[in-house]
């Protein structure tokens, strides 16, 4: 495994998470005002090619999971012919290639995805009332994400072996009512519905009474519950697993707020506009894309993405972990605080 993806913690960064696009088709409320985010211009954007060399470049040094996130992945034209080639890193290692996405459209390319390499979907899901989707995402698409969900199971029973999990934030006096009918959701299916502790970023008018703690889920799950128990977990999870005796499906908790797991990160991030970055909540980023885009007679791209990784390294939050302060924003704590996790 190379050094350059290993810290002084020696976490071995072998994920890597490459948001495709900042746009979206929904308008959930926890993430963009209605009037949608002030997007990049084009030019600004890794083209196919770019992600595709990028990929390359971190798979050949060990990295063995991708993940194609947003804004909404799906929404860029070439997501099938990316992921495809993508795909074609199977050969040097890429073990795992997944998807987060809204699943708006994803029942109409899921086949096609599944045929290149696709191993994984995490869904968005809020809630599994269909009016109060209208509410929390501001657009129409209930429907459309329940058969996105239903094809993803459709093509497991015929052996297809897609990981599923479903994400809901939390949101206290919003859809709170919400998590025993999703847990019931897990006795027949093979499904693993996780549950998202609310976090606040730029500007989402995140309150801390809004935020559900996870041990407050876990009291309330067994109100009804009792019987349910926490799994082993591998150990660069992010979510806590846990599962109700007999059922099929598990329950998972991600808990940014109340317990973090920067301890053991191991992602990579590279977003839309070809910025690594090595912590979602740290704002060092090197622009990967204009090392790309200029002329490398006298220094390979290689050399020079992974001086990128050596330069970032030196940003001592990575190494802190987070909590977040009302008044400061994200703040680094100590890091004896993240052994506990
Ligand atoms: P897998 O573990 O690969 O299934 O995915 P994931 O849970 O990391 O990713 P997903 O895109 O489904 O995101 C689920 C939630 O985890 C979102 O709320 C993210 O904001 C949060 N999340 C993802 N990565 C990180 C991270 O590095 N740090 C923190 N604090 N939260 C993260
Ligand atoms: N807090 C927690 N999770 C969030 N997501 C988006 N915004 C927030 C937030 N403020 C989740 C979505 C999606 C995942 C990529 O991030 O539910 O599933
Ligand atoms: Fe944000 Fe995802 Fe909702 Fe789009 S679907 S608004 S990216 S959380």
């Amino acid at each position: 495994f190379s050094d350059f993806l290993t810290d002084t913690f020696n976490r071995q960064h072998d994920y890597l998470r490459i948001s495709l696009t900042e746009r979206c088709n929904l308008r959930c409320l926890y993430c963009m005002p209605e009037e949608g985010i002030q997007l990049s211009p084009k030019k600004e954007l890794l083209t196919t090619a770019e992600i595709y060399y990028l990929s390359a470049l971190f798979v050949n040094q060990g990295v063995n999971k991708i993940r194609l996130t947003g804004g909404e992945p799906t929404v860029r034209k070439d997501i099938i012919p990316l992921m495809q080639q993508i795909g074609s890193l199977r050969r040097n290692g890429l073990k795992e290639i997944a998807l987060t996405t809204n699943g708006i459209s994803l029942h109409r390319k899921l086949d096609d995805m599944v045929e290149v390499g696709l191993t994984g979907v995490n869904i968005s899901l809020d809630t599994l009332d269909p009016h109060q989707f209208v509410l929390l995402t501001r657009r129409q698409g209930f429907d459309a994400v329940m058969k996105s969900i239903n094809r993803v199971q459709e093509m497991n029973k015929v052996g297809a072996g897609i990981k599923l999990k479903l994400n809901c934030v939390a949101m206290r006096g919003l859809n709170d009512h919400q998590i025993l009918p999703f847990i019931e959701m897990t006795r027949d299916q093979d499904v693993e519905v996780r549950f998202i502790e609310y976090m606040p970023f730029g500007g989402n008018k995140w309150s801390e009474k809004k935020m559900l703690p996870y041990t407050e889920m876990l009291d309330l799950i067994r109100t009804k519950y009792p019987s349910i128990e926490q799994l082993k977990g591998g150990k660069n999870d992010t979510s806590k697993t846990w599962q109700v005796p007999g059922f099929k499906g598990k329950v998972g908790f991600i808990t940014s707020m109340t317990h973090n797991f920067c301890g053991t990160c191991n992602r990579l991030r590279i977003t839309s506009d070809g910025n690594l970055k090595v912590c979602l909540h740290g704002n060092a980023e090197v622009s990967l894309r204009d090392m790309l885009r200029k002329d490398h007679d006298n220094e390979p791209m290689d050399e020079a993405a992974f001086e990128a990784l050596r330069q970032i390294e030196l940003d001592r939050r990575k190494q802190d972990g987070f909590r977040f302060d009302g008044e400061e924003g994200w703040i680094s704590k100590e890091r004896e605080l993240l052994d506990i996790i």
